[in-house]
């Protein structure tokens, strides 16, 4: 039973399938990143145009750089081109952009441009995009615990909450993987705890507005019961959701 038909407020996403996407065209892996890159300006384009308040891509994770160096490079490069190609029309198109992971090991460079970014969109209010890039769930949980820990605060869920990279947002509604797999990959362990989850078989550089659109549907699908039971979400609907 559809509990509300209102658009997911969060929409969170694993764009994964983008070297699958390459691979079956004998392209190079990094070809594949860059058609990742434009099916995100048509997402972000699509998720701003159907109300969606906030959405939070996982761009790069903890454990990616492990992957070949020449990807890993291609990838920070396309990153940072993107971010220059980008920043004014999304400034214009009123996306607030913010940079979510762990910038210490970025080049300063890098961390100028993400900064730059944010300040060029810091006045939007139309749609926050998160892009988690250098981020691992198990990051922000450890980083939240030691900056309570040297503040001498204590550790409660609320107070973790609170310290986390995405304590600006409220917890995903909707958390979307591309690509067929079923696993979080390190993605929003805590945030996700009560988001509906949809896995597309879709690769991610595929992934279009009707894709889009089939997942909002099986949102709406879903009985978000938060540990409640059908008969009492009437009576006090979203009573324990997380605000
Ligand atoms: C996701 O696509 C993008 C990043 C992890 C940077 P992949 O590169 O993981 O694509 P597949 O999973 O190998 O197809
Ligand atoms: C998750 O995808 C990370 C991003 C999409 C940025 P991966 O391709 O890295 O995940 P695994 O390795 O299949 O779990
Ligand atoms: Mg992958």
């Amino acid at each position: 039973m559809a509990q509300s038909l209102a658009a997911p407020t969060h929409i969170a996403i694993v764009m994964d399938g983008n070297g699958r996407w390459a691979k079956r065209r004998f392209l190079p892996r990094l070809a594949g990143h860059k058609q990742g890159v434009d099916a995100l300006r048509r997402c972000v384009k699509a998720c701003a145009e159907r109300g969606v308040s906030v959405l939070t891509v996982f761009a790069f994770s903890s454990e990616n750089w492990n992957r070949p160096a020449d990807e890993v490079s291609g990838l920070m490069e396309l990153l940072a081109r993107a971010i220059g190609r980008e920043v004014s029309q999304l400034a214009r198109d009123g996306i607030r952009l913010h940079f979510v992971g762990e910038r210490a090991n970025l080049t300063a460079s890098m961390r100028a441009g993400l900064e730059q970014a944010e300040e060029q969109t810091a006045h939007c209010t139309r749609m926050v995009l998160n892009i988690c890039f250098n981020y691992g769930g198990r990051w922000d949980i450890a980083q939240a615990a030691a900056s309570l820990a040297a503040r001498g605060e204590a550790i409660t869920p609320d107070s973790l909450d609170a310290a986390m990279a995405l304590s600006h947002v409220r917890d995903p509604d909707l958390l979307i993987r591309t690509g067929g797999e079923m696993r979080l990959s390190n993605f929003l362990l805590w945030q996700s705890a009560y988001s509906e989850l949809f896995f597309s078989d879709k690769l991610w550089p595929e992934f279009d507005e009707a894709a889009l659109d089939t997942a909002i549907a099986a949102y709406h699908g879903r009985e978000r019961r938060f540990g409640l039971i059908s008969e009492q979400l009437a009576q006090e609907p979203h009573a324990l959701a997380r605000a």
